[in-house]
């Protein structure tokens, strides 16, 4: 991993100060119960979460994570395991793990999870390949990423910058056609929401938390906030996200197929 991103992902505290403020201030429910609806698969199924950070996935949906799964979690960070094994205990099996070089065996799982994790392996097509074979046939693959426009509000409090480079790299929109040599059915799912943040230290804090942020002065950010809140009763802030599905061919049906954007 990057020195940047060891860092920001060393433990669980950066991601979890901008997970607050998703849950505070989002006008659409929760984004967590959303992606397991979709995620989720049948009974019995043998499932790998990659890239899980510290399972906020399965602790918000703690109760409808069924007994008949086979729950292995997998993170490149060691802190992060850690905290996943913190929350789950025995309900699953943990593994550090760099999605470039997967520890386990061909058609492992029937399912796989990468949420918001895509965009900062650095060759994803060697993790594709990995992925695709330690799923089963016909098994089913969920990447869960941002799109273009995502936090653009935040963005452009930090000057110089006004896009996130991630939503390139691995988004809603530039996701499928990398997967496309791997993996057949691609399918992109689109969550709506919006932030409606009032209140500026929040804002401030989500700033400092992300990996982009280098110490720039956030007087001017501040302001602009406080402006926000002030005339509009809150500072807006556009969302997109969603889930990319798709699953690995069965034999003999040929790699790709047609992507269906929802
Ligand atoms: C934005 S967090 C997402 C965590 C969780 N999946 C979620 O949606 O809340 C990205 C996670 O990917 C992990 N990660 C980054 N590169 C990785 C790699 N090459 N292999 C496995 N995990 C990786 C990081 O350590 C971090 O926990």
């Amino acid at each position: 991993m990057a020195e940047r991103l060891q860092e920001q992902y060393a433990t669980d505290r950066n991601l979890r100060s901008r997970i607050s403020l998703h849950d505070a201030y989002s006008v659409n429910g929760h984004w967590f119960d959303w992606l397991f609806d979709r995620e989720a698969p049948g009974p019995g199924a043998r499932i790998l979460d990659l890239g899980c950070g510290p399972a906020t996935l399965w602790l918000v949906n703690r109760e409808r994570v069924d007994a008949s799964w086979s729950l292995t979690l997998a993170d490149l960070s060691a802190g992060m395991i850690e905290a996943a094994r913190h929350e789950l205990g025995d309900r699953a099996t943990y593994v550090v793990a760099d999605a470039q070089e997967l520890p386990f065996p061909a058609a492992s799982f029937d399912i796989v999870i990468a949420n918001h994790m895509l965009y900062h392996v650095p060759d994803r097509p060697r993790a594709f390949a990995e992925l695709r074979r330690v799923l089963v046939p016909g098994g089913a693959f969920h990447a869960s990423t941002n799109g273009r426009g995502h936090l653009a509000e935040l963005a452009a409090l930090i000057p110089g910058q006004n896009e996130w480079s991630y939503v390139e790299a691995f988004g809603l929109e530039t996701g499928p056609q990398q997967l496309e040599p791997f993996f057949a059915e691609i399918r992109v799912e689109r969550f709506d929401d919006a932030l409606a943040v009032t209140e500026v230290e929040p804002v401030l804090a989500y700033i400092r938390s992300t990996s982009r942020y280098r110490g720039e002065d956030l007087t001017s950010a501040r302001k602009t906030v406080e402006a926000a809140i002030a005339r509009d009763g809150a500072f807006h802030v556009t969302k997109s996200q969603g889930v990319i599905s798709c699953r690995r061919p069965q034999p003999g049906t040929g790699d790709g197929a047609a992507t269906i954007r929802v």
